[in-house]
This record gives structure tokens, C-alpha cells and sequence, in this order.
């Protein structure tokens, strides 16, 4: 595929109508003719460029960019300006939580990113400085039954505790796929979740190309191949890597393994003790935000970002203001093409940004009086329990020509519960649970009525652009888009969690600072210099956190 170039040019009969919008006067505007200037033959005056950065995006990529800088302008005791703009009224992007039935009342559930795990270090160490909360994933209930559904049977059903918490010993995965498969498997999360945690050791990778770390991590074979040809190689079972390992990357990320390239199709199974904050993964983003002391405008949406030439600074313009601000330099952070942002530069100095399609997810959270799914839609017999944790495969398809599942996964998360952790009751008096369901699409009232029995209370539908479309690929998105100018989800191809945002934003700031302030993130390492300077132990040392 060809990528268009994505960039507008700037040309003459764009300017006037520019230049209209501008509240402030920069001198190649206000130049005494109403000629427009020609920034080609008419390099403008060197001007201030103010110590002040932009970051577009308060999400997990904004808000931990903004808690970087301000860890960074702590230790070179820089004066640095930070604003974020996030056109959502909220802090999070895809991290945010809905109350059931609207009722802030009610313990709030996440309608998007959901987990995160112990190896995820700068989610980890946030939660504990911040003071907040970490909950075991509620998805995970010990009585709780897990089925993989795929179309027409469950392929495998397993009692007592839930998918994420361990798994591997149920002697009904031994059964099915024999011991060497998961064994294999675990193995190979091993050493790829071994690689990751380099990243946060005292002089971790450091890249300006996403292809550099891909590289330093020896992760290429990873990236190459997808998750069904990484596992086959290794020789572990089809059937394990066809079945469970694909109900894995389908709940993930939406896509099977013989299409999701086999990074992210591993870090979808590096899920054991997954946890989340109580109340609200967000918590850990409007933190890092207040914590940094960066100005926030929500409600904002950025439409342009404009460097005309090296010696003047970046005006980044809003939609509902026409008080265009002045940036030494802008962070982007949220994915390009979503953002309808146009980026006006000279074009030699402009990376294009390659077209990268995400997965359209729908998410419905209801709640429902219905102890378990509807047990005759499951083709089970009629009186018993279906699974109240539903994964699915696509291998009923691939071999059985069985009906795709007309979901991707359906999860019972616990009762409706006050704030106090009480059940709380319908008018009726019956006891209802939160369920969510991941679908490739709409799911109609008729469809919830039948899967629930008519039992459905609330519902909610929300639609995301929630993950990048995986396939295998050697090569990712720019990390600079011009000079001053960082993209951070540019990761987001290799990899797209919460954490892997934070360590993205994390290197870009680094970038930054070298590049824009003649700084750093961190003044020279204790491993550098061989002394310690904490009490840290080496398994609790988190790079940007300790230096
Ligand atoms: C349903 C779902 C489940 C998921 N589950 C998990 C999970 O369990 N664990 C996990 O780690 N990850 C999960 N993810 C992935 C995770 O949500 C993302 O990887 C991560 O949150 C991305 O963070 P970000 O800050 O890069 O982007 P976003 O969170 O998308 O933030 C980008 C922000 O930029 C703003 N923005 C965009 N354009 C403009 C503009 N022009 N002007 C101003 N602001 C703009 C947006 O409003 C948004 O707030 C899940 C995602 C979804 C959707
Ligand atoms: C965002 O805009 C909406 C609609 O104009 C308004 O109701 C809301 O109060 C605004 N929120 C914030 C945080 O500014
Ligand atoms: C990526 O970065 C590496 C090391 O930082 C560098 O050698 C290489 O030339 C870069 N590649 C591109 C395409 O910029
Ligand atoms: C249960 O599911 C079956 C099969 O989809 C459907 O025919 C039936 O109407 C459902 N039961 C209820 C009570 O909705």
C-alpha cells in the first residue's frame, strides 16, 4: 500500500485565511504589506521561542508525558511551561470508567483499557505513590466458569477460578493440548516478558525509531511473524495456539492469531495477576497530570500544529478558541489520523505518518438479573449454567465450518454494588450483575434480551477505535515528525497497553529534553556512576521513577 502524503503543504492560498485567525502578531504576519509573505525566499526574523511544550492528548501517553517533564525539569531545574489538551472532557482517553445505570452512586466500571500487571512497573509504582487502590481484575471470580466458545460448541470449559489467574494448571488444558504446549508457551512469555523489563533498568534502550528498540530487544523474529506462525515454529500444538492462546488475543485485541503479529500476541498472554485501580484506571492519569502541574484545557480539540520555518515556534491552534499558543515544542499523543490535526511545515522537514487502521470495538456494559447467559443459546442443555466468563476462537470456523461467534468475548464482572460494596437491588428486588461484552458489532436489544433471558436492566454501547490493526510488520510509524515535533503512538503498533504509552511517552520526553532543553530525563544513572543512591532494591528500581 501506498502511503499518501499526509501532511498539507503550505502553500500561498492557504495563508490568508490563516493569518485571519491569528490573535497575536508574529513579525512575517504583520509585515506592512498585505502581500502574504512567502516563507520560501523570506526567511522570518528569529524570534523567542518560549519554554513552553505542548502535549496533545491527555490519556495515558499525555498525562505520564507531562509527569516525565516534570521529573525532568525537577532534576536540571528547568523553567518549562507544559499544557495539555485533550478534546474530551475528561482525562483518560481510553481509559474511563461509566457508573451503572448513570448512578454515581454504584461502583463505576472500566469501559475501556482495563488491566494492567506487575511487570507493567510505571502503572505499578504510580498506584502505590499515588495512594491509590489496586483491585484484583474482577473479571476474575473464583467461582467463576470460563468457556471457549466457538460458534456452535465450547471447545474447552474450565471450573473454579478464571482465566487470568492460573490457568496452565487446569488438568483440562493438560487433557486437551498435553503438557508440552503450555509449558512451551509459558517459556516463551518468559523470556519476551524478561526483554521488556530491560526497559525499565538503569540505562535502558533509548530509540528514535521504533525499528531501533524492536531491534535492541531482539524482538524482530516477534514482530515478523504472526502469533500462529511464531507458535508453530516453536512447535507448540495447533490446537493449543488455535484455541486458548486465540481466545487470549481475541479478548485482548480483537484479532486471531494466524493475523496478530506474535508481540502482541504473547504480551496477551503475559495477563497473570492482572489488577486495576479501584474506582478508575484514569485515577493514575489525572495524577500524573496534577502531580506535573501542567496547565489542562479539556474540551479542546486541536486542529492544526504549525512550524514554518526553524527559528520560530510551534503555534498550535484550537478549535473553540482563536488564542493560538506558542510552543518550543509539541508532544503528540493520541494516534495521528484519528486526531484530524493538520501539520503545516515546510515539507522537506515533515515525516510522513503511514495510514494504520484500529480495530472498531464495540463494547456493551449492561447489567442483568440473569445469574448466568442464556444455556440454550450455548446449545447446552436447558436447565444448566453456561460459562459466566465467555471466550471465543475462530477455529470452529477455520475447521469445522462452524458460524463465526457473534462475539469476541462475554464476562460476567460481579454485582451491581453501592459504593460501600453492597448489593445493590432492582425495584423488583432481584440482584443483578455487570456483564461486558466485546463485539466486531452492534449488538441489538433482541440479541441481549435472548443471551439474558429478558432480563436486561441498563445497558450502555460504546464504540472505540480501541487497538491498531496488528498484522506483521517491519516497519512502524515515525517517533519525530519534524524537529520539536514527538509522536509517542507510534508505539502503539508494537505494542498498545496503558504501560507501554507511559514507557513510549517516556522515551519521547527523554528525546526531548536532549534535543529542545540540552537536558535529560535523568541526571546520570546510579548504574553509570556504580554508587547507589537509593536503598532500592534492584528488582523495585524503575528507570525515570529513580534515576
Ligand atoms: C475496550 C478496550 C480495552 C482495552 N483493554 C486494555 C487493557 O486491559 N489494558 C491495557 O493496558 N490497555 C488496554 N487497552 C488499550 C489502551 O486503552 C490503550 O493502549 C491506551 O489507553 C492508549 O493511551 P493513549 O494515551 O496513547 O491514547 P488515548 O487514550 O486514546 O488518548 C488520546 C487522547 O487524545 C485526545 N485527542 C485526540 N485528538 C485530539 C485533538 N485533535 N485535540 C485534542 N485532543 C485530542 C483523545 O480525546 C484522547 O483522550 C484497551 C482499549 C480498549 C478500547
Ligand atoms: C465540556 O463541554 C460541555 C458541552 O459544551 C460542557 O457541558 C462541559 O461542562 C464541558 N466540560 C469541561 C470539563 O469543560
Ligand atoms: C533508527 O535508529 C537507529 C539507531 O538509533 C539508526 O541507526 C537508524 O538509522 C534509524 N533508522 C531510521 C530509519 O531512521
Ligand atoms: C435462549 O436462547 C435461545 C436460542 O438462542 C432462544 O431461542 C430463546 O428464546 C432464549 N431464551 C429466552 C428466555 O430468551
Amino acid at each position: 500500500m501506498k502511503s499518501p502524503v499526509v501532511f498539507l503543504v503550505t502553500t500561498a492560498a492557504f495563508f490568508p485565511a490563516y493569518a485571519f485567525q491569528l490573535p497575536f502578531k508574529l513579525p512575517f504576519f504583520s509585515s506592512a504589506s498585505s502581500q502574504v509573505p512567502l516563507i520560501t525566499n523570506d526567511t522570518p526574523e528569529p524570534q523567542t521561542i518560549p519554554n513552553r511544550i505542548a502535549i496533545i492528548g491527555a490519556g495515558a501517553a499525555g498525562s505520564s508525558a507531562a509527569f516525565w517533564i516534570a521529573k525532568a525539569k525537577e532534576r536540571y531545574g528547568l523553567d518549562v511551561d507544559v499544557d495539555v489538551y485533550d478534546k474530551n472532557a475528561y482525562i483518560g482517553g481510553r481509559s474511563t470508567t461509566v457508573y451503572p445505570y448513570d448512578d454515581p452512586s454504584l461502583e463505576p466500571h472500566e469501559l475501556g483499557a482495563s488491566i494492567f500487571v506487575k511487570v507493567n512497573k510505571n502503572m505499578w509504582r504510580a498506584v502505590d505513590e499515588f495512594g491509590l487502590e489496586r483491585v484484583k481484575f474482577d473479571g476474575d471470580d473464583d467461582e467463576g466458569v470460563m468457556g471457549i466458545w466457538d460458534g456452535h460448541e465450547f471447545v474447552l470449559t474450565t471450573g473454579g477460578s478464571g482465566f487470568y489467574s492460573d490457568w496452565l494448571d487446569k488438568i483440562k488444558i493438560l487433557w486437551r493440548y498435553g503438557f508440552k504446549a503450555p509449558t512451551k508457551t509459558q517459556a516463551l512469555v518468559k523470556s519476551m516478558v524478561d526483554r521488556f523489563l530491560t526497559l525499565y533498568e538503569p540505562s535502558p534502550p533509548r530509540w528514535s525509531n521504533i525499528t531501533s528498540v524492536v531491534s535492541d530487544l531482539e524482538w524482530t523474529g516477534h514482530t515478523a511473524q504472526t502469533m500462529a506462525e511464531y507458535l508453530d515454529l516453536q512447535g507448540v500444538d495447533k490446537r493449543f495456539s488455535r484455541e486458548l492462546v486465540e481466545a487470549a488475543t481475541r479478548v485482548n485485541y480483537g484479532q486471531d492469531v494466524d493475523k496478530i503479529h506474535a508481540l502482541e500476541g504473547m504480551c496477551s498472554l503475559a495477563a497473570n495477576g492482572a489488577a486495576s485501580v479501584k474506582g478508575g484506571n484514569w485515577q493514575v492519569f489525572e495524577q500524573f497530570i496534577a502531580k506535573s502541574g501542567a496547565q489542562v484545557f479539556l474540551n479542546t480539540t486541536v486542529k492544526s500544529i504549525t512550524k514554518l520555518s526553524p527559528s520560530v515556534p510551534f503555534i498550535v491552534q484550537t478549535a473553540t478558541s482563536n488564542n493560538a499558543r506558542l510552543y518550543r515544542s509539541v508532544i503528540l499523543a493520541a494516534p495521528y489520523h484519528q486526531t484530524g490535526i493538520k501539520i503545516i511545515g515546510e515539507p522537506s522537514s515533515l515525516a510522513t505518518v503511514p495510514p494504520q487502521p484500529y480495530v472498531r470495538l464495540h463494547v456493551t456494559l449492561l447489567s442483568t438479573s440473569a445469574p448466568t447467559p442464556n444455556a440454550t443459546y450455548f446449545n447446552l442443555q436447558a436447565g444448566s449454567k453456561a460459562p459466566g466468563t465467555l471466550l471465543t476462537t475462530h477455529d470452529g470456523v477455520r475447521q469445522r465450518g462452524h458460524a463465526e461467534p457473534e462475539f469476541n468475548s462475554l464476562t460476567y464482572h460481579g454485582h451491581v454494588l453501592t459504593k460501600e460494596g453492597e448489593k445493590r437491588l432492582t425495584a423488583a428486588g432481584e440482584e443483578e450483575w455487570v456483564v461486558k461484552i466485546f463485539s466486531k458489532a452492534r449488538l441489538t436489544d433482541e440479541w441481549l434480551s435472548g443471551m439474558f433471558e429478558g432480563k436486561v436492566g441498563w445497558v450502555l454501547r460504546k464504540e472505540w477505535d480501541a487497538y491498531p490493526v496488528l498484522p506483521p510488520t517491519m516497519e512502524f510509524p515515525p517517533v519525530k515528525l519534524m524537529d520539536g515535533l514527538y509522536y509517542v503512538n507510534a508505539f502503539e503498533p508494537l505494542i498498545s497497553t496503558m504501560e507501554t504509552e507511559t514507557i513510549a511517552s517516556r522515551n519521547v520526553v527523554e528525546l526531548l529534553m536532549q534535543e529542545q532543553f540540552d537536558a535529560g530525563l535523568c541526571k546520570t544513572s546510579l548504574a553509570e556512576t556504580g554508587e547507589p543512591e537509593t536503598e532500592r532494591r534492584k528488582d523495585d528500581f524503575v528507570y525515570g521513577w529513580d534515576c
